[in-house]
C-alpha cells in the first residue's frame, strides 16, 4: 500500500527539539494569501525554538467524511499527527456565518476515533467578524471533548486591517495577543505533561 503523507511544514526540527512539546497547527483556510495562514506564521515565529511547531497542510486532501471503517491514507495520517501532538492550534476564518467546510470535515473524521479527547487546543478565529464561527467551533470542540481553555481562545475581527500587503500580521496589539495565547497554551501543555 502506498501511504500518502500529508503536506507538513516543520518550523523547528533539530536534534535539540526532541524533548520539546509539539504543537500541530491547522489553518481552516485553503485560500492563497490566507490571513489565517499569516496568523499561524506569526505564532510560529513567536514560539520558534521553544516548541516543535508543525503546520499541517493536508486539509484540502482529506476526503469528504463518510464514516468509513477503512478510511483513506490521508485520514489515517491526519489522525496519527493529531494523536502524536501535545497540543493542536486551530486558526480559522468564518465563511458564510460558519466554520469553513474543509475544517469541519477534518474534525468530523476524528469523532469516532477520539484524537481530540482531552487534547489541549488553542483556537484563533481571524475573520472580518468571526464571532459565529468562533462560537460554533468551540461547540464542536466541546463535542470532541477537547481541552479548550477560555484563555487560549481569541477572536481577531477585521484581520485584514491588521496585515500588510505582503500578508504579514503587522498590528502590534494583535501580535501581542497571539503571543499571550501561545505562552498560555505552552504553559498549560507543560502542566498537563
Ligand atoms: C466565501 C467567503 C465568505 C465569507 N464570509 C464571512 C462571514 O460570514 N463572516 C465573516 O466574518 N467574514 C467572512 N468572510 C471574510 C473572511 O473572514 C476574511 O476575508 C478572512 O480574512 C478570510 O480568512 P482567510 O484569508 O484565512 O481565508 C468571508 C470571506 C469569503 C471568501
Amino acid at each position: 500500500m502506498n501511504v500518502i503523507l500529508p503536506k507538513l511544514h516543520t518550523v523547528s526540527n533539530n536534534q535539540q527539539t526532541r524533548n520539546k512539546i509539539s504543537i500541530l497547527a491547522i489553518s481552516g483556510s485553503l485560500r492563497a494569501n490566507s490571513s489565517n495562514n499569516a496568523v499561524i506564521a506569526t505564532a510560529a515565529t513567536l514560539v520558534a525554538g521553544e516548541v516543535d511547531f508543525i503546520i499541517y497542510e493536508g486539509l484540502g486532501s482529506l476526503p469528504h467524511f463518510d464514516d468509513s471503517d477503512d478510511p483513506a491514507p490521508e485520514v489515517i495520517a491526519f489522525r496519527k499527527l493529531l494523536g502524536a501532538a501535545d497540543g493542536v492550534f486551530i486558526c480559522t476564518p468564518e465563511y458564510a456565518f460558519g466554520v469553513p467546510g474543509s475544517l469541519k470535515n477534518a474534525l468530523d473524521w476524528t469523532v469516532s476515533t477520539g484524537e481530540f479527547v482531552n487534547k489541549p487546543v488553542a483556537l484563533i478565529t481571524a475573520a472580518t467578524g468571526g464571532d459565529k464561527a468562533h462560537a460554533s467551533l468551540k461547540l464542536t470542540l466541546t463535542a470532541l471533548s477537547a481541552r479548550v481553555l477560555e484563555e487560549t481562545t481569541l477572536l481577531i475581527s477585521f484581520i485584514r486591517s491588521k496585515m500588510n500587503t505582503n500578508c504579514e500580521v503587522t498590528d502590534n496589539e494583535t501580535i501581542q495577543a497571539i503571543k499571550n495565547i501561545m505562552d498560555t497554551f505552552i504553559r498549560d501543555i507543560n502542566q498537563q505533561n
